[in-house]
């Protein structure tokens, strides 16, 4: 079996999604998160795009210390720079330099012709030399290059020191059909490139990220990138957890196999999930709710029978748990650890008293909790958002036949303020008055609402995203009742709001352009 290299990408690429923001403790649960999935590389973030982004991926390469990190930088000087800087306290750094090499962009976006672009290039890597002893290079666009021109590239990347060769499909174009050529005859016509590891990227534009990246792996890749959940610039990236499992289920084709730790994938896409707001699409394979559920007659009494009539995939195997351990009102300290410790949580003890005081309080509103409500439990308790308003009352009526709602709010100096607002329905006349009692005003972007569970009495959960000054915040708020967990999403944003360096706010308004 020869070994996939898993780089993730979720905290640079998937961050590119419209709308997601990450805090900088966000940012390192995910990342020991993905450590403790087994991905071999995470590329952190773009260092260059602010003073934010440095202290983000230093916190990430302090905290992270038995996973390779990775950070993107132009072929820029300034770009190596930053990266060294946010690098610094890394264990294993890899400094990841792009460039575009396609027709398109060499001429409407780098106004370079080829040469330029291999000096270009060339210059970066010997550069980003002098600190990195690891090194990617990607040509951006690659799908959409010239094969000749990939070659001398690719030649000319490995001299200078490039220690791994990405080709992406950076717009989503390629073909499974077509796409594994390229590699297959980069590596015939470029002797060098059997001294390092050839990756692939590829986006989702066509739905076929994930068909292309395992047209590369037959061809021969040794590292795909992509990111949890398949989140990404415009239609996302390579999902990793489908890749994963298609070269574990289908080992007698593909024979190659990854690091990555399985059933720990389906903890990872709800981490990422919930701290991004990017809901998972319930058909989503691997990590979708519905993707080991079976709702016809003839399919349930199949799976009954024998699970792989209708199971190619156990739903243990990616750590979706069939555990019958159902927590109630009776459920004690034990019984709600052994059940963390089940869905693979390590909880200090602080942190479990923390999460049983959270689960006492959603079990006097429901009669009993589903594994699911335990991660959403546990996940609030890990990032410790830093508020400055918090929902202290919340009363709703409706004086002729009008919606009113009251509201009072406390500030971090615990001082309270009260306003009474009516509105067209309920969350027109919270957000009004949330807005009027801080002074600031939103603009709300998204606002969805779901429950996991039937039960009249199912935990709801709001996601809101709100934009202001050209940036936007996502909030996600859980509650039994849906208006309180209204709330909560629009207070989580806005104290994201008010706790982000503006300076990063509006850089990060940037992704990477060459
Ligand atoms: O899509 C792309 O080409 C990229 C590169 C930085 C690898 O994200
Ligand atoms: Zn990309």
């Amino acid at each position: 079996m020869r070994k996939i290299h898993m780089f993730d990408t979720t905290l640079r690429d998937g961050e590119q999604s419209p709308g997601v923001h990450l805090t900088t403790e966000e940012k390192v649960s995910i990342a020991l998160q993905l450590e403790k999935l087994g991905v071999d590389r995470i590329e952190a973030g773009f260092p260059a795009s602010s003073l934010g982004e440095i202290v983000n991926v230093q916190a990430i390469s302090k905290a992270v210390r038995n996973t390779s990190i990775a950070v993107l930088a132009r072929a820029h000087k300034t770009d190596v720079e930053a990266a060294r800087e946010a690098l610094k306290g890394a264990a294993t750094p890899c400094l990841h330099i792009v460039l575009a090499t396609s027709p398109i962009h060499r001429k409407y976006k780098l106004n370079m012709t080829k040469e330029q672009v291999i000096e270009a290039a060339e210059m970066a890597i010997k550069y980003g030399k002098n600190y990195f002893s690891e090194i990617e290079f990607s040509l951006e666009d690659a799908s959409r290059t010239e094969l000749d021109f990939i070659y001398r590239v690719v030649d000319r990347a490995i001299q200078a020191g490039a220690t791994v060769i990405n080709l992406p499909d950076t717009v989503g174009y390629a073909s499974p059909e077509t796409f594994g050529d390229m590699f297959r005859k980069v590596r015939e016509n470029v002797p060098s490139i059997d001294n390092v590891l050839l990756s692939t990227h590829c986006h989702n534009d066509l739905g076929m990220a994930t068909a292309n990246t395992l047209a590369a792996v037959y061809a021969g890749v040794d590292q795909i990138e992509g990111t949890i959940n398949g989140i990404g610039e415009r239609a996302g990236n390579t999902a990793i957890e489908e890749v994963a499992l298609a070269l574990e289920t289908k080992q007698d084709i593909y024979q190659a196999k990854s690091n990555l730790v399985l059933n720990e994938i389906y903890h990872t896409s709800r981490l990422v999930s919930q701290y991004t707001g990017m809901m998972v699409q319930p058909n989503k394979a691997i990590v979708g709710d519905h993707a080991f559920s079976h709702e016809s007659g003839i399919h349930q009494d199949g799976v009954l029978k024998e699970s792989s009539t209708y199971e190619i995939i156990r739903p243990e195997t990616v750590g979706v748990s069939s555990s019958t351990i159902v927590l109630g009102k009776h459920s004690g300290r034990h019984a709600l650890k052994k059940k963390i410790e089940y869905l693979g949580y390590d909880l200090t003890q602080e942190e479990l008293a923390n999460a049983f005081e959270n689960f006492k309080n959603v079990i006097d509103q429901k009669k009993y909790v589903i594994d699911d409500d335990i991660h959403k439990l546990i996940n609030q308790e890990f990032i410790n958002h830093k508020t400055r308003y918090e929902l202290s009352d919340l009363v709703i009526s409706y004086p002729d036949e009008q919606t009113e709602v009251t509201i009072e709010l406390i500030d971090e100096k615990q001082n309270p303020s009260r306003t009474t607002i009516r509105g067209n329905g309920v969350i027109d006349a919270l957000y009004n008055g949330i807005e009027r009692l801080i002074g600031t005003q939103f603009q709300l972007q998204d606002y969805s609402i779901r429950s996991k569970n039937i039960e009249k009495d199912a935990i709801g959960e709001v996601i809101v995203k709100v934009k202001k000054d050209d940036q936007s915040y996502s909030g996600r708020g859980m509650d039994t009742d849906i208006i309180k967990a209204s709330a909560k999403a629009f207070l989580i944003a806005i104290n994201q709001f008010f706790q982000t360096d503006h300076r990063k706010a509006k850089d990060n308004s940037f992704t990477f352009t060459n």
